[in-house]
């Protein structure tokens, strides 16, 4: 059992909380947050609250949760890695390049595991879509399609929703192509909030294989689908509501069959939290690893160049 710890319990830090707290690899010992009001889920959960996450590092957690806002999760990885504390990071690892990369070398200095929160992975219906695109049922997957829209909260003030949101999906079409993106082409909008809201972006894989993400904080209703396009056949998975369907060809005419596919039970965050519990336990590679992450933020800042250039990025 890990003694287990989180840092910013704010929208989704309470998650990691509850989970924490559930899991019986887990003895969830405390949460810091500057926010007086969050000792209340502490309480609920009979855990240590602290308004300085240093004095959390003092009670020696073994695993900790960093879900502040992203502009302090550097400041507070490397805090809690100089504490010998493995870490799983929420997403975007950063919203920076060397600050990440500075990371991932010091956890592997210390021999600290880093795991970053790229929660899709974890999805039951990723985990399915993903066996079916492996065993070749779609044919050769030639684009993959993000939406992942939906009103905007007014809670996320440090990034705009490339980094935010569009960084899930471009690790999550990666993850399913197997491969990593050589460029990307983006566009983007400006309208209710101090960075961009809505963007488009197009990522170049090899063999003229595409992935398009279109994301928007000025949707009425949140949609999360991928749409995956196959010689053979097209997938649609709705990652909400756990479910795939993958259409076939009907035989009596045009009309395309849609058949639901079974999806497992499971709440991606638990199964995300317990697999890295186990990472940490057996001494095994996390199923997102920094490396991951950082190739995720590389992309999303060179769409945000494209944006600014109007052209096409390199992805380095
Ligand atoms: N994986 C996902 O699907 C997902 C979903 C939402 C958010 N996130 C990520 O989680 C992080 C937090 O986002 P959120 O939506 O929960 O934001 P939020 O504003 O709801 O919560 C952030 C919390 O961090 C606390 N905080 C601020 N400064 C702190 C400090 N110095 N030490 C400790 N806590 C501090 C705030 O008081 C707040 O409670 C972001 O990096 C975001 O990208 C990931």
């Amino acid at each position: 059992m890990l003694k287990t710890a989180v840092i910013g319990a704010g929208s989704m830090g309470r998650h990691h909380v509850r989970n924490y707290a559930e899991i019986p690899t887990s003895q969830l010992i405390g949460l810091a947050d500057p926010d007086e009001a969050r000792s209340e889920l502490a309480e609920k959960h009979g855990c240590g609250f602290f308004t300085d996450y240093r004095a959390l590092l003092d009670q020696k957690p073994d695993l900790i949760t960093i879900a502040a806002p992203t502009t302090l999760h550097y400041q507070i990885a490397n805090d809690a890695l100089d504490a010998g504390c493995h870490l799983l990071i929420e997403k975007p690892v950063s919203d920076d390049l060397e600050k990440a990369r500075a990371l991932m070398a010091k956890a592997s200095e210390k021999k600290l595991k880093l795991a970053v929160g790229h929660i899709e992975r974890f999805n039951p219906a990723v985990m399915e879509l993903k066996r079916i695109i492996e065993s070749g049922e779609l044919g050769e997957v030639l684009s993959i399609n993000n939406l992942r829209v939906g009103p905007y909260h007014g809670r996320i003030l440090d990034t705009g929703i490339i980094l935010d949101l569009g960084t899930h999906d471009v690790d999550l079409i990666s993850y399913l192509f197997n491969e990593r993106c050589h460029s990307v082409f983006a566009t983007a909008t400006k309208r209710k909030h101090n960075h961009e809201d809505h963007a488009v972006l197009q990522l170049g894989f090899g063999q003229g294989h595409t992935g398009i993400i279109q994301t928007s904080w000025l949707a009425p209703y949140r949609a999360r689908n991928v749409f995956v396009v196959g010689t053979e056949h097209f997938a649609l998975c709705d990652l909400m509501n756990q479910l795939i369907l993958v259409y076939d060809d009907n035989p009596e005419g045009n009309n395309l069959l849609a058949g639901l596919r079974p999806v497992p039970d499971g709440e991606p965050l638990k199964n995300e939290l317990t697999s890295v519990i186990a990472n940490v336990m057996e001494d095994t590679e996390p199923l997102c690893t920094a490396e991951d992450s950082i190739y995720a933020l590389s992309v999303c800042k060179a769409a945000l160049q494209s944006v600014e250039s109007g052209r096409s990025q390199d992805v380095v």
